[in-house]
Protein backbone atom coordinates (compact mmCIF):
# COMPACT_ATOMS: atom_id res chain seq x y z
CA UNK A 1 0.00 0.00 0.00
CA UNK A 2 1.40 3.39 -0.79
CA UNK A 3 1.76 5.95 1.30
CA UNK A 4 -1.26 8.37 -0.16
CA UNK A 5 -4.01 5.24 0.36
CA UNK A 6 -2.22 4.34 3.50
CA UNK A 7 -4.52 5.63 6.84
CA UNK A 8 -2.15 7.13 9.33
CA UNK A 9 -3.39 8.49 12.88
CA UNK A 10 -3.62 12.12 12.29
CA UNK A 11 -1.10 14.35 14.21
CA UNK A 12 -2.15 16.49 16.60
CA UNK A 13 -1.08 20.28 17.33
CA UNK A 14 1.31 19.35 14.25
CA UNK A 15 2.16 22.84 13.08
CA UNK A 16 2.43 23.97 17.22
CA UNK A 17 4.69 20.87 17.78
CA UNK A 18 7.01 22.49 14.88
CA UNK A 19 6.99 25.98 16.08
CA UNK A 20 7.58 25.04 19.68
CA UNK A 21 10.79 22.59 18.69
CA UNK A 22 12.37 25.02 16.41
CA UNK A 23 13.97 21.76 14.65
CA UNK A 24 17.77 22.81 13.24
CA UNK A 25 19.83 21.07 10.73
CA UNK A 26 22.55 19.05 13.12
CA UNK A 27 19.79 18.92 15.87
CA UNK A 28 18.82 15.55 17.29
CA UNK A 29 15.41 14.90 18.35
CA UNK A 30 13.58 12.20 20.37
CA UNK A 31 10.09 11.44 19.67
CA UNK A 32 9.21 9.35 22.54
CA UNK A 33 5.88 8.63 21.00
CA UNK A 34 6.86 7.59 17.31
CA UNK A 35 3.36 6.18 16.94
CA UNK A 36 2.56 6.76 12.57
CA UNK A 37 5.24 8.58 12.82
CA UNK A 38 3.25 12.27 11.65
CA UNK A 39 4.96 14.40 14.43
CA UNK A 40 9.02 12.63 13.37
CA UNK A 41 7.96 13.18 9.55
CA UNK A 42 7.32 17.03 10.11
CA UNK A 43 10.61 17.45 12.54
CA UNK A 44 12.59 15.78 9.58
CA UNK A 45 11.09 17.99 7.24
CA UNK A 46 12.34 20.90 9.40
CA UNK A 47 15.56 19.91 10.40
CA UNK A 48 17.00 18.75 7.00
CA UNK A 49 18.99 18.12 5.47
CA UNK A 50 20.96 16.66 8.40
CA UNK A 51 18.84 16.60 11.64
CA UNK A 52 17.89 13.55 13.25
CA UNK A 53 15.21 11.93 15.34
CA UNK A 54 15.56 8.85 17.26
CA UNK A 55 12.14 7.26 17.45
CA UNK A 56 10.52 5.54 20.51
CA UNK A 57 7.67 3.51 20.76
CA UNK A 58 6.51 0.61 23.39
CA UNK A 59 4.53 -0.83 20.86
CA UNK A 60 6.11 -3.04 17.38
CA UNK A 61 2.85 -2.43 15.16
CA UNK A 62 3.38 1.36 15.70
CA UNK A 63 7.07 1.11 14.93
CA UNK A 64 6.52 -0.98 11.55
CA UNK A 65 3.75 1.51 10.39
CA UNK A 66 6.30 4.17 11.05
CA UNK A 67 9.06 2.45 9.65
CA UNK A 68 7.04 2.29 6.08
CA UNK A 69 6.42 5.81 6.56
CA UNK A 70 9.47 7.36 7.21
CA UNK A 71 11.44 4.86 4.52
CA UNK A 72 12.94 7.91 2.78
CA UNK A 73 14.51 9.86 5.56
CA UNK A 74 16.18 6.25 6.76
CA UNK A 75 19.54 7.64 7.10
CA UNK A 76 18.39 10.73 9.52
CA UNK A 77 16.26 8.12 11.84
CA UNK A 78 15.86 5.40 14.60
CA UNK A 79 13.75 3.56 15.73
CA UNK A 80 13.49 1.93 19.09
CA UNK A 81 10.84 -0.59 20.59
CA UNK A 82 11.21 0.43 24.13
CA UNK A 83 9.51 2.74 26.88
CA UNK A 84 9.84 6.31 26.99
CA UNK A 85 10.89 5.91 30.52
CA UNK A 86 14.27 4.85 29.61
CA UNK A 87 14.90 7.31 27.13
CA UNK A 88 17.97 8.32 28.34
CA UNK A 89 19.50 5.06 28.10
CA UNK A 90 17.83 4.67 24.91
CA UNK A 91 20.25 8.09 23.74
CA UNK A 92 23.05 6.69 25.23
CA UNK A 93 22.99 3.14 23.47
CA UNK A 94 22.60 5.79 20.62
CA UNK A 95 26.05 7.02 21.61
CA UNK A 96 24.07 10.01 22.44
CA UNK A 97 24.47 11.99 26.11
CA UNK A 98 22.94 15.29 25.03
CA UNK A 99 19.49 15.93 22.71
CA UNK A 100 17.97 19.22 21.18
CA UNK A 101 14.70 18.57 22.08
CA UNK A 102 12.05 15.83 23.59
CA UNK A 103 8.70 14.91 22.53
CA UNK A 104 5.82 13.78 24.46
CA UNK A 105 2.30 12.98 22.14
CA UNK A 106 0.46 10.82 24.79
CA UNK A 107 -1.58 7.92 24.90
CA UNK A 108 -3.13 6.02 21.82
CA UNK A 109 -2.85 6.35 17.91
CA UNK A 110 -6.21 6.17 16.12
CA UNK A 111 -4.79 3.53 14.63
CA UNK A 112 -3.93 1.73 17.84
CA UNK A 113 -8.08 2.22 18.53
CA UNK A 114 -9.03 1.45 14.84
CA UNK A 115 -7.11 -1.60 14.03
CA UNK A 116 -5.12 -2.74 15.77
CA UNK A 117 -7.71 -4.90 18.13
CA UNK A 118 -6.05 -4.47 21.83
CA UNK A 119 -9.46 -3.90 23.48
CA UNK A 120 -8.88 0.02 23.54
CA UNK A 121 -11.65 0.40 21.80
CA UNK A 122 -15.48 -0.06 23.60
CA UNK A 123 -17.01 0.03 20.38
CA UNK A 124 -16.22 -3.70 18.43
CA UNK A 125 -15.96 -7.19 20.46
CA UNK A 126 -11.96 -7.24 21.48
CA UNK A 127 -9.89 -9.27 23.79
CA UNK A 128 -9.11 -6.68 26.67
CA UNK A 129 -5.30 -6.38 26.27
CA UNK A 130 -4.77 -3.13 26.45
CA UNK A 131 -1.05 -2.69 26.85
CA UNK A 132 0.76 -0.77 24.61
CA UNK A 133 3.45 -3.28 24.56
CA UNK A 134 1.68 -7.06 23.90
CA UNK A 135 4.91 -8.32 26.00
CA UNK A 136 4.75 -7.34 28.69
CA UNK A 137 2.95 -6.96 32.13
CA UNK A 138 -1.00 -7.77 33.00
CA UNK A 139 -3.69 -7.16 30.53
CA UNK A 140 -6.87 -5.62 31.01
CA UNK A 141 -8.71 -8.84 31.43
CA UNK A 142 -6.93 -10.01 34.09
CA UNK A 143 -7.89 -6.96 35.95
CA UNK A 144 -11.22 -6.88 35.48
CA UNK A 145 -11.92 -10.32 36.20
CA UNK A 146 -9.91 -10.94 38.82
CA UNK A 147 -9.12 -7.54 41.61
CA UNK A 148 -11.47 -6.90 44.09
CA UNK A 149 -14.28 -4.70 44.07
CA UNK A 150 -12.93 -2.08 46.53
CA UNK A 151 -9.62 -2.14 44.41
CA UNK A 152 -11.40 -1.70 41.24
CA UNK A 153 -13.35 1.38 42.51
CA UNK A 154 -10.14 3.09 43.61
CA UNK A 155 -8.35 2.67 40.28
CA UNK A 156 -12.00 4.29 38.50
CA UNK A 157 -12.12 6.92 40.87
CA UNK A 158 -8.58 7.61 41.17
CA UNK A 159 -7.07 6.82 37.14
CA UNK A 160 -10.43 7.53 35.66
CA UNK A 161 -12.22 10.64 38.14
CA UNK A 162 -15.40 8.68 37.48
CA UNK A 163 -17.70 9.72 40.00
CA UNK A 164 -19.68 6.21 39.66
CA UNK A 165 -17.21 4.27 40.17
CA UNK A 166 -18.86 2.05 42.62
CA UNK A 167 -22.23 1.31 40.63
CA UNK A 168 -19.77 0.28 37.77
CA UNK A 169 -17.49 -1.71 40.08
CA UNK A 170 -20.38 -3.72 41.34
CA UNK A 171 -21.97 -3.88 38.14
CA UNK A 172 -18.96 -5.67 36.75
CA UNK A 173 -18.44 -7.93 39.38
CA UNK A 174 -21.83 -8.80 39.11
CA UNK A 175 -20.81 -9.53 35.19
CA UNK A 176 -17.96 -11.53 35.78
CA UNK A 177 -16.09 -12.87 33.41
CA UNK A 178 -16.17 -10.12 31.30
CA UNK A 179 -15.87 -11.76 27.62
CA UNK A 180 -14.64 -8.45 25.74
CA UNK A 181 -14.39 -4.72 25.61
CA UNK A 182 -17.64 -4.56 23.74
CA UNK A 183 -19.16 -6.55 26.96
CA UNK A 184 -17.65 -4.42 29.16
CA UNK A 185 -18.56 -1.15 27.77
CA UNK A 186 -22.21 -2.93 27.76
CA UNK A 187 -22.37 -3.81 31.30
CA UNK A 188 -20.83 -0.17 32.22
CA UNK A 189 -23.86 1.35 30.05
CA UNK A 190 -26.61 -0.45 32.00
CA UNK A 191 -24.54 -0.63 35.32
CA UNK A 192 -23.98 3.20 35.64
CA UNK A 193 -27.20 4.84 34.56
CA UNK A 194 -25.73 7.54 32.64
CA UNK A 195 -27.54 8.82 29.41
CA UNK A 196 -25.29 9.09 26.45
CA UNK A 197 -23.99 12.82 27.01
CA UNK A 198 -20.81 13.74 25.00
CA UNK A 199 -18.63 11.23 26.44
CA UNK A 200 -19.68 7.15 25.54
CA UNK A 201 -20.16 6.10 29.72
CA UNK A 202 -17.49 3.59 29.47
CA UNK A 203 -14.53 6.62 28.36
CA UNK A 204 -13.54 7.40 31.88
CA UNK A 205 -13.53 3.64 32.98
CA UNK A 206 -11.76 2.42 29.75
CA UNK A 207 -9.03 5.32 30.65
CA UNK A 208 -8.63 3.99 34.14
CA UNK A 209 -7.67 0.60 32.97
CA UNK A 210 -5.69 1.60 30.14
CA UNK A 211 -3.44 4.06 32.83
CA UNK A 212 -3.23 0.97 35.57
CA UNK A 213 -2.41 -1.35 32.63
CA UNK A 214 0.51 0.28 31.06
CA UNK A 215 1.59 2.76 34.54
CA UNK A 216 1.13 5.75 32.29
CA UNK A 217 1.37 8.21 34.93
CA UNK A 218 4.73 6.18 36.85
CA UNK A 219 6.14 5.52 32.99
CA UNK A 220 5.36 9.75 32.58
CA UNK A 221 6.94 11.16 35.91
CA UNK A 222 10.31 8.76 34.64
CA UNK A 223 10.09 10.33 31.13
CA UNK A 224 10.07 13.73 32.21
CA UNK A 225 12.93 12.77 34.69
CA UNK A 226 14.87 11.56 32.07
CA UNK A 227 14.09 14.24 29.55
CA UNK A 228 15.38 17.02 31.16
CA UNK A 229 18.40 14.75 32.20
CA UNK A 230 19.39 14.70 28.61
CA UNK A 231 18.05 18.00 27.37
CA UNK A 232 20.82 20.56 25.95
CA UNK A 233 21.03 23.66 27.11
CA UNK A 234 18.37 25.89 25.53
CA UNK A 235 17.15 22.58 24.45
CA UNK A 236 12.60 22.32 24.27
CA UNK A 237 10.84 19.81 26.08
CA UNK A 238 7.20 19.52 24.41
CA UNK A 239 4.59 17.28 25.91
CA UNK A 240 0.86 17.01 24.63
CA UNK A 241 -1.89 15.51 27.03
CA UNK A 242 -5.37 13.89 26.51
CA UNK A 243 -6.79 13.83 30.07
CA UNK A 244 -6.06 16.19 33.35
CA UNK A 245 -3.76 13.35 35.00
CA UNK A 246 -1.30 13.30 32.70
CA UNK A 247 -1.46 17.20 32.56
CA UNK A 248 -1.29 17.73 35.79
CA UNK A 249 1.80 16.01 36.43
CA UNK A 250 3.50 17.75 33.74
CA UNK A 251 2.39 20.96 34.64
CA UNK A 252 3.53 20.25 38.10
CA UNK A 253 6.66 18.62 37.23
CA UNK A 254 7.63 21.80 35.13
CA UNK A 255 6.88 24.29 37.80
CA UNK A 256 9.00 22.46 40.67
CA UNK A 257 11.82 21.97 38.56
CA UNK A 258 14.70 24.34 38.49
CA UNK A 259 16.59 23.64 35.05
CA UNK A 260 13.24 23.75 32.91
CA UNK A 261 11.62 27.11 32.39
CA UNK A 262 7.83 27.57 31.26
CA UNK A 263 7.37 28.69 27.49
CA UNK A 264 3.88 29.07 27.27
CA UNK A 265 2.24 30.46 30.30
CA UNK A 266 -1.14 29.18 29.09
CA UNK A 267 -1.72 25.68 27.88
CA UNK A 268 -1.83 25.73 24.16
CA UNK A 269 -5.13 23.79 22.70
CA UNK A 270 -6.24 22.87 19.37
CA UNK A 271 -7.66 25.41 17.10
CA UNK A 272 -11.47 25.37 16.51
CA UNK A 273 -10.53 24.51 12.83
CA UNK A 274 -8.36 21.10 14.21
CA UNK A 275 -10.83 19.83 16.05
CA UNK A 276 -12.99 20.01 13.56
CA UNK A 277 -11.06 17.99 11.16
CA UNK A 278 -10.03 15.65 13.84
CA UNK A 279 -12.59 15.31 16.85
CA UNK A 280 -9.88 13.26 18.49
CA UNK A 281 -7.55 16.36 19.01
CA UNK A 282 -10.38 17.88 21.28
CA UNK A 283 -8.88 17.16 25.01
CA UNK A 284 -5.14 17.76 23.67
CA UNK A 285 -2.93 20.34 26.16
CA UNK A 286 -0.09 21.25 25.08
CA UNK A 287 2.99 22.61 27.43
CA UNK A 288 6.56 23.61 26.63
CA UNK A 289 9.43 23.90 29.05
CA UNK A 290 13.23 25.04 27.93
CA UNK A 291 16.08 23.77 29.75
CA UNK A 292 18.54 25.60 31.64
CA UNK A 293 21.26 24.89 33.95
CA UNK A 294 20.04 25.08 37.50
C1 LIG B 1 -0.92 9.57 20.28
S1 LIG B 1 0.12 8.31 19.67
C2 LIG B 1 1.42 9.21 18.89
C3 LIG B 1 1.11 9.63 17.49
C4 LIG B 1 2.28 10.28 16.77
N1 LIG B 1 2.72 11.49 17.43
C5 LIG B 1 1.95 10.56 15.32
O1 LIG B 1 2.02 11.72 14.91
O2 LIG B 1 1.61 9.61 14.61
C6 LIG B 1 0.93 7.74 21.10
C7 LIG B 1 1.92 6.60 20.88
O3 LIG B 1 2.71 6.49 22.06
C8 LIG B 1 2.93 5.14 22.36
N2 LIG B 1 3.16 5.08 23.81
C9 LIG B 1 2.27 5.38 24.80
N3 LIG B 1 2.87 5.25 26.00
C10 LIG B 1 4.15 4.84 25.76
C11 LIG B 1 5.25 4.56 26.60
N4 LIG B 1 5.16 4.62 27.94
N5 LIG B 1 6.42 4.23 26.03
C12 LIG B 1 6.54 4.16 24.66
N6 LIG B 1 5.51 4.41 23.82
C13 LIG B 1 4.34 4.76 24.36
C14 LIG B 1 1.68 4.43 21.90
O4 LIG B 1 1.98 3.06 21.60
C15 LIG B 1 1.29 5.23 20.65
O5 LIG B 1 1.83 4.65 19.49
Amino acid sequence: MENETRKYHQSVLLNETIDALMPESEGIYIDCTLGDGGHSEAILKASGPAGRVIGIDADPEALAEAEHRLESYRPRVRFINSNFSALAEVAWKEGLSQVNGVLLDLGVSARQLDTEKRGFSFRRAEFLDMRFSPSNGVTADEIVNSIPEAELVDVLFRYGEEPRARRIASSIVSARPIKDSMHLAEVIKLGSGYKFGKIHPATRTFQALRILVNQELEKLEQALVSATSILINGGRLVAIAYHSLEDRIIKNFIRSSSNLERINKKVIRPSKDEIQNNRRSRSARMRIAERHAG
